[in-house]
């Protein structure tokens, strides 16, 4: 695709300016593309009633056809309108999680582009707890369908930076709000059938969701069990958030993976290449003075601080690309509360490389 001139402008986080907004609304309304922060990572915006914007998204992202968006609206009321029909847990977790990191999967309205949900009977809508966000969707005066705003495969931007790295030349405006809060995206959460299940965890968690309808099932293309036949979620069949090296993911005690990525390290030391870990404080704390020159080390949280982890998961995996390591060791947090979105996400920046330490 041809180059175009990419404006960056720095937009108050809290209180954006009403000027920045318009002009970044008019962008959109006239067939552009516009990144912006949300409270997850940031999303690359089109009008969702605009076909040909809806199919730059995915040139510029270098996206699968086959992957559907998520389409972000301003008011819970807008889900109505986008739906055919709504099952009452949309109603209830909408209610409880908008604004906020929760995307329902509900049954598309006929006015829904094929382009959105990649031809899907479904479509997947969310209400960003993001003043930028939500301002920028009001303004453009209709739904914004929005993937996460790297290129495809990439980790996930977080900052603006991000999305500069990734989209410079493919879009005409990049919103600059800071540093996003939560870190990994929104939990996606199919509530088409007879009770709700989570196709991609993420910043709500699988705990508040049961504590809210009781039973909630989670799908198993989630943490390390790609499937072979169709997936429901199309985007979790990809091997994502991945930096360039290729990546292992050690799980066992912190003393057995410590020790394991001090081997792999002077291994890899040897024969002159660098690896890049991963991990957690519990393991970070044993690796201090033990890894090789060259090496890279960035500890994300505790295993017992997962929403620190998800803050910090993207940023890490990226500084392994600019670093440019030969090889990344990671270790996960708890599979509880955003703990699980972070293990899932590793388990595919690994593409399922795992080993038992
Ligand atoms: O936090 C987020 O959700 C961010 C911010 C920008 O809002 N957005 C985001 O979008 O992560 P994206 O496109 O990177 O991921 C959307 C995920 C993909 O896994 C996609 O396959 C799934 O949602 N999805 C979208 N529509 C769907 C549908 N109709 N049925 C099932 N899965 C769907
Ligand atoms: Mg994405």
């Amino acid at each position: 695709m041809d180059s175009l001139p990419t404006r960056l402008l720095r937009v108050n986080p809290l209180q954006p300016d009403p000027g920045i907004i318009r002009e970044a609304a008019a962008i959109l309304r006239a067939g552009g593309l516009v990144a912006f922060p949300t409270e997850t990572v940031y999303g690359l915006g089109a009008l969702a009633t605009d076909r040909q914007a809806l199919r730059r998204i995915f040139a510029a992202k270098g996206r699968p056809a086959d992957n559907p968006l998520i389409l972000h609206v301003a008011h819970p009321q807008e889900l109505a309108t986008l739906a055919r029909e709504l099952p009452p847990a949309a109603w209830t977790l909408a209610r409880a999680f908008w604004p906020g990191p929760l995307t329902l999967v509900v049954p598309r309205a006929p006015q829904v582009p094929d382009e959105a949900t990649a031809g899907l009977p479904t479509v997947a809508v969310r209400l960003p707890d993001h003043p930028v966000a939500r301002a920028l969707i009001e303004a453009a005066g209709a739904a914004v369908a929005a993937p996460s705003a790297n290129t495809s495969g990439r980790p996930s931007p977080t900052t603006a930076q991000d999305v500069w790295e990734d989209l410079a030349g493919k879009v005409e405006l990049i919103l600059d709000g800071g540093p996003t809060g939560v870190g990994v995206e929104s939990t996606v959460v199919d509530v088409t059938g007879p009770h709700p299940v989570v196709l991609r965890p993420g910043g709500v968690s699988v705990e508040a969701l049961e504590g809210l309808v009781g039973r909630v099932t989670i799908d198993p293309a989630v943490e390390g069990k790609p499937l072979d036949g169709p997936a429901r979620s199309p985007g979790m069949k990809y091997r994502h958030y991945a930096p360039q090296a290729p990546a292992l993911l050690l799980e066992g005690s912190p003393e057995a993976i410590a020790r394991r990525v001090v081997e792999l390290a002077w291994e890899a030391a040897r024969e002159g290449r660098r690896v890049g870990a991963v991990v957690m404080a519990e393991e970070g704390s044993l690796l201090e003075g033990r890894l090789p020159d060259g090496a890279v080390l960035r500890i994300l949280a505790s295993r017992d601080a997962p929403e620190e982890a998800a803050h910090r998961l993207y940023g890490a995996l990226r500084a392994m690309d600019r670093l440019g390591v030969d090889r990344v060791l990671l270790a996960a947090p708890e599979a509880r509360g955003v703990g699980l979105a972070v293990r899932d996400r590793m388990y595919r920046a690994a593409g399922w490389r795992v080993e038992q330490v």
